[in-house]
């Protein structure tokens, strides 16, 4: 197992690249499975989840090629229609593939994803569209177990937005008979990006980006090669570790119009920041944080996975702020290893009310997850004296070596094995 140690107190400069988004490519994968033959995806990040995916896909046959970011994806030689306990236990995404299964196959088996670290994660919403869309769902041992004779368009509304619903709502659609309008459908750039892949293999999609969805079913779809997009929430994370150590640091590679909320915010608590085409420039060398409420919604709202490491930074502001998230009410896991750094932040309902300006002070904290493990890295580099960062294996989940972008911008950051749980 392995630990970050830190010290604290760096300013932070230079250069980073940021690398492909996870959960955009976590949905682009799956979608292969619509057609049949060789898909090419640039740009996918080399962490956990992108191994757990191709480990799952090439469990149900696929062959695939993953070299320098470029990943080939062969899904003419698939044999199962199955995703087995051991891979959806590790990543509830694995779910991903159940739409794109039972819309090609007419049948499916996958794991019920359970609970995730911070709470109930239900998938209600991924069985009920799927149901509307004619498909027969049991759930027995554990296992969702799906088919159909065909899937058939329908009128869908989700009550609550849903990245991973809408998502599989729409792989599945594509090749079902006749139209699916899905109302209320998520918009994250994540699910964009899904919209206009399926589109270039074939797929007809109306409203994409919106909220209401139209997609026409087709008969096939064919391999195409996709272009990831740039992870927003690796590029927040950055952004952040510029601001909690007054550095000055220039993303490259990013798509700033998936970050405005971020950026507001980070204006508003007294971070400069500048765009440029794939740029951002953010420097925080003058800065005395202000205090900045914030409150996670879905997108354009500010996403609830740069709540932990919002929280992080605003125990730096001068005066107190709330945070509030309103995607996930118990994601506040980090919150008692904060305080171990000498934060105080009192946890109200689904809300973290901290009173920033308490120096933060080195001590053994321990990763729940992996936002609340981006969260202690940023306190980390922002504290005196030496953090360590336990049970990083979360934050590999989503940060493809992070430390490694981290010491190219100054930060005193290394990877230690530990036996330490
Ligand atoms: N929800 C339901 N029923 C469902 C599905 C969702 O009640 O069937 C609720 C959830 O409990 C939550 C809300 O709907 O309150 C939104 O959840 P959503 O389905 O949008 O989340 P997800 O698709 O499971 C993705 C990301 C998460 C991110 C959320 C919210 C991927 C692989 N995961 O999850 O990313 O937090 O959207 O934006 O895309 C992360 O990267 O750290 C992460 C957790």
């Amino acid at each position: 197992m392995d630990k970050f140690v830190i010290r604290g107190g760096k300013k932070l400069s230079g250069r980073v690249t940021v690398s492909g988004a996870k959960n955009s490519v976590l949905a682009l994968m799956p979608a292969t499975l619509l057609n049949n033959g060789r898909n090419i995806i640039n740009n996918v990040p080399e962490v956990a989840d992108t191994y757990t995916m191709l480990k799952l896909l090439n469990f149900l046959g696929v062959e695939f090629n993953f070299e320098n970011h470029r990943l080939t994806v062969d899904t003419s030689t698939i044999t199962h229609q199955e995703a087995p306990y051991e891979h959806v236990k590790k990543m509830r995404a694995s779910v991903y593939v159940l739409g794109p299964l039972l819309a090609r196959y007419k049948s499916a088996k996958v794991s019920l994803p359970g609970g995730c670290a911070w709470g109930p994660r239900p998938i209600n919403l991924h069985l009920e569209a799927l149901k509307k869309l004619n498909a027969e769902i049991e759930l027995e041992e554990g296992y969702i177990l799906a088919k159909c004779k065909e899937l058939i368009g329908a009128k869908i509304h989700f009550d609550i937005s849903s990245v991973g619903a809408t998502g599989n709502t729409i792989m599945a659609a594509t090749l079902a008979k006749g139209t699916t309008l899905i109302t209320n459908a998520a918009t994250e750039p994540e699910i964009v990006e899904l919209e206009k892949s399926l589109v270039k293999m074939g797929a007809r999609i109306d409203g994409i980006g919106t909220s209401t969805v139209e997609i026409e079913g087709v008969d096939e779809l064919l391999p195409i090669e996709m272009n990831n997009i740039p992870d927003r929430i690796e590029a927040g994370t950055l952004m952040i570790s510029a601001a909690m150590t007054k550095g000055r640091i220039t993303l490259e590679k990013v798509e700033p119009s998936h970050l405005e909320t971020i950026i507001y915010k980070l204006e508003d608590s007294g971070v400069k920041c500048n765009v440029h085409n794939d740029l951002i420039d953010i420097d925080a060398t003058e800065i005395d944080v202000l205090p900045v409420d914030i409150s996670t919604s879905t997108y354009p709202g500010f996403p609830t996975d740069m709540q932990a490491q919002w929280t992080a930074y605003m125990t730096l502001a001068r005066g107190t702020s709330r945070i509030t998230d309103n995607i996930y009410f118990d994601r506040f896991k980090h919150i008692p290893e904060l305080t171990r750094l000498g934060a105080q932040i009192e946890v109200m309902r689904n809300s973290a009310v901290v009173t920033g300006g308490k120096s933060l002070k080195g001590a053994k904290v321990m990763s729940t997850d992996l936002r609340a493990s981006a969260c202690l890295v940023l306190a980390g580099l922002a504290a005196e004296g030496e953090t360590e960062v336990l049970r990083i294996y979360h934050l590999d989940r989503g940060y493809q070596r992070i430390e490694e972008k981290l010491q190219k911008l100054g930060a005193d950051i290394e990877r230690v094995k530990t036996q330490e749980y």
